[in-house]
């Protein structure tokens, strides 16, 4: 029999530094929840199809200069751009599975900035843009190595794609994890099945828990 749509749909999310093989997961996991007849939707930020993510990849490729503020600002408005999109689609039942998302853009911000913030300019300020979107269930961290990491292929090719950067990135990440129960970290140097495997198992539960009404919809950054 064909599983219906209940509850609501489980917002599951991919994070990590550059070349984790977030993407390659996202892609595993949509095509393995679609052949199991789950109502399912991929979504990637930023999205660069939207008018800000085409001034957001013209910043990463390097053809236009942003001040990383205002850039930061045009990261969440991608987002926010889509929020209600997002929670109708979970409320419809519909399962999401989102590469990138909030945490990929504080802790990129933060990375940039320097410590201590005499202006105010610190984590939470960054937090506060993104403030109201709907909350994931559950945060799949793909961990590597920045040096593992270069190793990959095309790796430079934007604008953050350089170690010591990503090594600042990583710290600030870590900072999110402390304050997000639903993280959960896998070894993204394991094999790409092995990895998809661990994926699954997570999404299966996620996706029960918030069709059975077990997990009330959340937004950030609670
Ligand atoms: P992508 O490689 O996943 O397309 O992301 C492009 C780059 O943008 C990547 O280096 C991470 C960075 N980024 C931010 O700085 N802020 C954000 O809000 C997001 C979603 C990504
Ligand atoms: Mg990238």
């Amino acid at each position: 029999s064909v599983p219906v749509a209940e509850g609501r749909g489980a917002f599951i999310l991919f994070e990590g530094l550059d070349r984790c093989g977030k993407s390659t997961q996202c892609q595993c996991l949509l095509e393995h929840l679609t052949a199991q007849q789950v109502p399912v939707q991929k979504l990637s930020f930023p999205d660069r199809q939207q008018e800000t993510g085409k001034l957001i990849a013209d910043f990463l490729q390097r053809k236009i200069q942003l001040d990383p503020l205002a850039v930061h600002l045009l990261f969440a408005a991608n987002r926010q751009n889509v929020r209600q999109q997002m929670v109708d689609s979970l409320a419809a039942g519909v399962t999401l599975i989102v590469d990138r998302y909030a945490y990929s853009g504080v802790a990129f911000t933060a990375a940039q900035l320097e410590a201590p913030h005499p202006r105010g300019l610190d984590l939470d300020w960054c937090k506060t843009p993104d403030t109201g979107l709907p909350a994931p269930d559950v945060v799949i961290f793909l961990r590597l190595s920045p040096q593992d990491a270069a190793a990959r292929g095309q790796y430079g090719a934007e604008a953050y794609e350089k170690i010591d950067f990503q090594e600042k990135v990583q710290e600030q990440f870590d900072k999110l994890r402390d304050t997000s129960p639903n993280w959960v970290e896998l070894d993204a140097l394991l094999e790409q099945d092995s990895i998809a495997q661990q994926v699954s198992t997570i999404a299966a539960e996620a996706i029960q828990d918030c069709r059975q009404g077990k997990r009330p919809m959340q937004y950030l950054w609670s």
